[in-house]
């Protein structure tokens, strides 16, 4: 949701910011722009439309320098169009800004400028932003002290980042918007060592070819970058320490490769992804997490959870797994928690599922939570995250990074991991695993290549051709599957456009029924559990006329014969073929969308990482 990016450096700042937002644009890609300072004044090109249509204006317009500033887009304050999109501008020009946020008192505050003679020239919140710098130059501050006083004045969330011409430095701060800090050539904190790159971006992959070296910003920091250091200081202008941390991902992990997709790309990692989210935490058949001591949820009598889109899904089947071992759960749509008065206790533990760590709604629904005394976890894929941060423990999903907007190697990763924490909190509450752990730990080893076989022998993609001229799309499953169903939709209505609904199986009669027609498949997800009821659903819809494709193992013979078509799933262990039966829909989904020749990366207007209420 709106990528920032800055570097500063002895090379041209240009190519640099490019890459940073070609790795970005999954945040959004409605407009981009960068400016550049070179001493001789700031020089802004941008435009509506991605990154790409940038590059091909950049390649006539031969702007240059060594410290700049680079935007792209995912609207929030005035349609995408060349005016609105960043960096802004003062009057003058002679600085630029870019932001990702909302400046929640931008009414206010363009009022108070115009009146005092500033010409707005965008309908975005932004803009007020490089205004009351210019309005506090002018009455004799220095540019980080205009910036300081600038941004006392800003209420909301922002991560922003400005040049002026009159100096070789960026200047950054963030409040409720992500923004970290890239160090490269081997400089240490408040190094002055000359050669030194600085990059500062909303998230890591924008800068992670340059360096793996990073600073995690708080809340209310501010930084100055040049090319002989940096500085990091409070409000106030006090210098604070932030360590330097290496991030474990690679560059390559955030290339497209061989592959048309980065969503293709993430599908065919999921054996990977879960490897690596089970390695060294169920070794001698018990579930140990690295930042968790023993016993860490003796007290713990119920547990929460908050989430969005498909990280709800995740928790929808986490929460169905501990209320199978007896520990009591709920899982809350984030954006709705302050809206109920969730029972809460002492032995209550606040779980967010989000793989970004960013999601407003989640972080919101957690502050909520932790300022009413609850203990906090994220479950989250993002070192550093706010989410990792400002939560009392946080267990890592360990995906690597994502960034196909639709979400797919996480959720498995957040299955997994839940899976594992499930039967951890059993233990740590009752003194011992649930009697299906050994099997479930055993299958948990083996779901790697499970989900390899599942890639490898799908026939998701003829099932999609035969399919794909339907009016409507439903998925309905019992239990695990349940999530699945919803999570089947999600994905498709996302990247394909279509329509989709997924619902527990046993509701299509209670309203539903009555959209099924003989031109709206059903895709019934079988987990070899509530066998029985899912054969009276499907036989419910088949008496309509619509197509059944179940989506099942072999063992689940009596679903696959009466259904039309079925997605076949490797046999494992009861409570993890959901995951398996969720790769088929992924991969559905995925051709269903490239058959209508959609742009599957960034389906029109959503971006990942929704960091707005
Ligand atoms: C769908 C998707 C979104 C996210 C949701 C929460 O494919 O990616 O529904 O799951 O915006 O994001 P996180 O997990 O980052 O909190």
């Amino acid at each position: 949701m709106c990528g920032i990016t800055a570097t500063v450096g002895a090379d041209d700042a240009v190519s640099r910011l490019l890459t940073g937002l070609e790795n970005l644009e999954y945040r959004g890609y409605d407009s981009a722009g960068v400016a550049v300072a070179n001493g001789s004044g700031v020089e802004v090109v941008k435009r509506e439309g991605q990154v790409d249509e940038l590059v091909d204006l950049l390649s006539t317009a031969s702007i240059g320098g060594h410290v700049g500033l680079g935007h792209t887009r995912w609207s929030t304050h005035g349609p995408p169009t060349n005016a609105n999109a960043h960096p802004h501008t003062d009057c003058r020009g002679e600085l630029a800004v870019v932001h990702n946020g909302i400046v929640e008192n931008h009414a206010e505050l363009r009022e108070r400028l115009q009146a005092a003679g500033h010409t707005f020239t965008s309908d975005t919140d932004t803009e007020v932003v490089p205004h009351l710098v210019e309005e506090y130059l002018a009455t004799g501050a220095g540019v980080e002290t205009a910036f300081r006083r600038a941004v006392a004045d800003l209420s909301g969330s922002y991560a922003i980042a400005l040049v002026h011409e009159d100096e070789d430095a960026v200047y950054a701060t963030r409040q409720g918007s992500p923004l970290v800090f890239g160090v490269a050539d081997g400089a240490d904190s408040r190094s002055t060592s000359e050669g030194a790159t600085y990059y500062l971006a909303s998230d890591v992959p924008a800068f992670l070819e340059f360096t793996d070296d990073v600073v995690y910003l708080e809340d209310g920091d501010v930084v100055r970058a040049a090319p002989d250091g940096y500085e990091i200081t409070d409000p106030e202008g006090s210098a604070v320490d932030r360590p330097v941390e290496s991030v474990e991902w690679s560059s390559e992990d955030v290339e497209k490769g061989s592959f048309d997709h980065y969503m293709r790309k993430e599908i065919d990692e999921q054996p990977t992804a879960i490897a690596q989210a089970v390695r060294g935490r169920a070794d001698d058949g018990r579930v140990a997490f690295e930042s968790l001591s023993d016993g860490a949820f003796a007290d713990v009598d119920r547990v929460q959870f908050v989430a969005c889109g498909t990280s709800y899904h995740a928790a929808l089947y986490g929460a169905q797994l501990l209320r199978d071992r007896g520990i009591p759960s709920r899982v809350f749509l984030a954006s709705e928690y302050a809206t109920t008065a969730p029972p809460a206790g002492d032995g209550t533990i606040l779980v967010g599922v989000t793989q970004s760590g960013e999601t407003a709604d989640t972080l919101a629904a957690l502050r909520r939570g932790r300022s009413e005394g609850l203990r906090t976890m994220a479950v989250t894929n993002v070192v550093g995250s706010t989410a990792a941060r400002e939560c009392d423990e946080t267990v890592f999903i360990r995906a690597g990074p994502e960034i196909g907007v639709a979400a797919t190697k996480t959720f498995s990763s957040q299955v997994v991991t839940l899976t594992l924490l499930a039967e951890r909190i059993r233990r740590d509450v009752t003194g011992s695993h649930s009697e299906a752990a050994p099997e479930l730990l055993d299958a948990l080893s083996e779901l790697p290549s499970a989900v390899g076989s599942t890639l490898a022998d799908s026939s998701a993609e003829s099932i999609a051709e035969r399919y794909g001229d339907s009016d409507a799309y439903f998925f309905v499953g019992r239990g695990s599957a349940h999530p699945v169903a919803l999570e089947g939709a999600l994905k498709l209505k996302e990247i394909s456009y279509e329509h989709a609904e997924g619902f527990p199986a046993g509701e299509l009669k209670h309203g539903p029924l009555a959209l099924v027609t003989p031109n709206t498949p059903v895709f019934a997800v079988a987990t070899g559990a509530h066998t029985e009821k899912l054969l009276g659903s499907i036989e419910e819809v088949s008496a309509r006329g619509a197509p059944v494709i179940a989506v099942a193992p072999r063992s689940e013979e009596a679903v696959a014969e009466a259904a039309d078509d079925v997605l076949w799933v490797p046999e494992s262990h009861p409570e993890l073929v959901g995951l398996l039966a969720n790769v088929q829909l992924q991969l559905l989904s995925y051709h269903t969308a490239t058959l209508l020749d959609r742009p599957v990366d960034k389906p029109r207007n959503l971006a990942k990482s929704v960091t707005v209420e």
